[in-house]
């Protein structure tokens, strides 16, 4: 099946993503110290099939092969994430040299086959030793962010292209600490807001400490998902606001001088004099991660949630069974444009991606049409926002490789490239053809 495609701004910055947990392994590498993945990861019953990072795709050491596949894709940006552990094995005091030295590396390599480093700060692998005095829980894990952030910007400040602190904190926030399901496991619900407003403020510290370095320019990614009603009562309504508060709003109208809006609940206790002026330092691009909205109804009584979380029917799904919607992306630009107006910064899309069991042929090949149809549609949905007047300046891919999918283990392939992970073997998809000749139009 052909995709008719629109033809997007020549400076377009066109990239894929990853990140250092799910891709890199050498757990136990040149000083690197645990993080809250590894202690998880290691637990019996977290990940569906019991798998852990310890290799991953063993990027640590194939890197040089994974840049030449990122060249041949013609990509303009590659963005990957650092570390913390790594840089700081027990996440304070001077940096690990030995671990800086990778990144160090591989930006150079980068920058040598003419792609922008984009470097994500915090992709949740917290250092152990963090977790153990508290975590995001303890409110001096922000300022020791911050510290670490000024480690990585002393080394590689002035090779990165954009900086982004914080990879979807409501999703560390939701997933990690109010449910239990990925790292650090624990099953706060609504308890796990410290989490949230201790992100938030190490983000801001952390934009101060990169600027301080002359780093920018400087960016947060996002996780959004537009709220579908599943239902058309005033109740309905009201829990889809408070999902919409949670999911899209908690972080973001902090970030750009709103403030917290009210309908989670947050306790005002926890936030200092000062506190909103640090969160809203300016940014300079808003990063947007999205895969699916939300649909969402008015919950039975008695429900410990304000919604209820409904599956959205009729749409095609993916093999996390995610429905596939590329309106909502459009419809989620549109929104934050009309949301944010002026205080809204230009726009680059962090990550839009499927799964789907990609299973090579008798010759060895890759064929996955879905996620071909996938990308055609999103990057049309982002074409039609930028046609509406919102400012998106980059869209990336999740991701370059299958890769390990967090409590998913290796049972979940979003790559442009097949990765065999007994041989590690790579085998570009044919997803990795058709992008390719979107970014380099004849
Ligand atoms: C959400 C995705 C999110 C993922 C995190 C899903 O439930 O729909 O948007 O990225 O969780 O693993
Ligand atoms: C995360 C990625 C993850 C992807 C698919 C995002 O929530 O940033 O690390 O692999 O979604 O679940």
């Amino acid at each position: 099946m052909t995709h008719p495609m629109p033809v997007f701004p020549a400076d377009f910055r066109w990239g894929v993503s990853t990140s250092a947990y799910q891709i890199e392994g050498a757990a136990a590498a040149d000083g690197r110290g645990p993080s809250i993945w590894d202690t998880f990861a290691h637990s019996p019953g977290r990940i569906v099939d019991g798998s852990t990072g310890d290799e991953a795709c063993d990027h640590y050491h194939r890197y040089a092969e994974d840049v030449a596949l990122l060249a041949g894709l013609g990509v303009s940006a590659y963005r990957f994430s650092i570390a913390w552990p790594r840089v700081q094995p027990t996440g304070a005091g001077p940096a690990n040299q030995a671990g800086l030295d990778f990144y160090d590396r591989l930006v150079d390599e980068l920058l040598g086959h003419g792609v922008d480093p984009v470097a994500t700060l915090f992709h949740w692998d917290l250092p152990q030793a963090l977790e153990d005095a508290g975590g995001w829980l303890n409110r001096d894990t922000a300022t020791r962010f911050a510290e670490y952030a000024d480690l990585v910007a002393a080394r590689l400040g002035d090779r990165v292209k954009l900086w982004i602190t914080l990879n979807e904190p409501f999703i560390h926030m939701s997933l990690g600490h109010g449910m239990g399901v990925h790292a650090p496991g624990r099953m706060l619900l609504f308890d796990a807001f410290p989490v949230a407003h201790h992100q938030l403020l190490g983000h801001g510290l952390a934009v101060s400490a990169l600027r301080a370095r002359g780093s920018s320019p400087v960016a947060i990614a996002n996780n959004y998902s537009p709220v579908r009603l599943a239902g058309g009562t005033d109740a309905d309504r009201a829990a889809g606001a408070a999902y919409d508060a949670l999911h899209n709003r908690l972080f973001t109208d902090p970030l750009l001088g709103l403030g917290y809006p009210e309908e989670p609940g947050f306790d005002p206790a926890l936030v200092r004099d000062g506190d909103l002026d640090v969160i809203a330092a300016p940014i300079d691009v808003l990063g947007v991660n999205y895969y699916n909205p939300t649909g969402i109804r008015a919950a039975e009584e008695g429900s410990p949630l304000p919604f209820e979380i409904v599956p959205l029917d009729g749409y095609p799904r993916t093999a996390f069974d995610w429905p596939v919607v590329p309106d909502g992306l459009r419809d989620l630009l549109l929104q934050l444009r009309d949301r944010y107006g002026a205080a809204l910064p230009p726009i680059q899309v962090t990550e839009s991606g499927c799964a789907y069991d990609d299973v090579p042929d008798a010759d060895g090949r890759v064929a996955d049409p879905e996620r071909i149809a996938y990308l055609a549609g999103h990057l049309r949905a982002v074409h039609e926002a930028i046609a509406a007047g919102v400012e998106v300046t980059g869209y990336f891919v999740w991701s370059l490789l299958d890769n390990w999918e967090w409590a998913e283990g290796f049972t979940k392939r979003f790559g442009l490239v097949h990765v065999d992970y007994a041989t590690q073997r790579r085998t570009p998809k044919s997803s990795y053809a058709w992008f390719r000749d979107q970014v380099i139009r004849p």
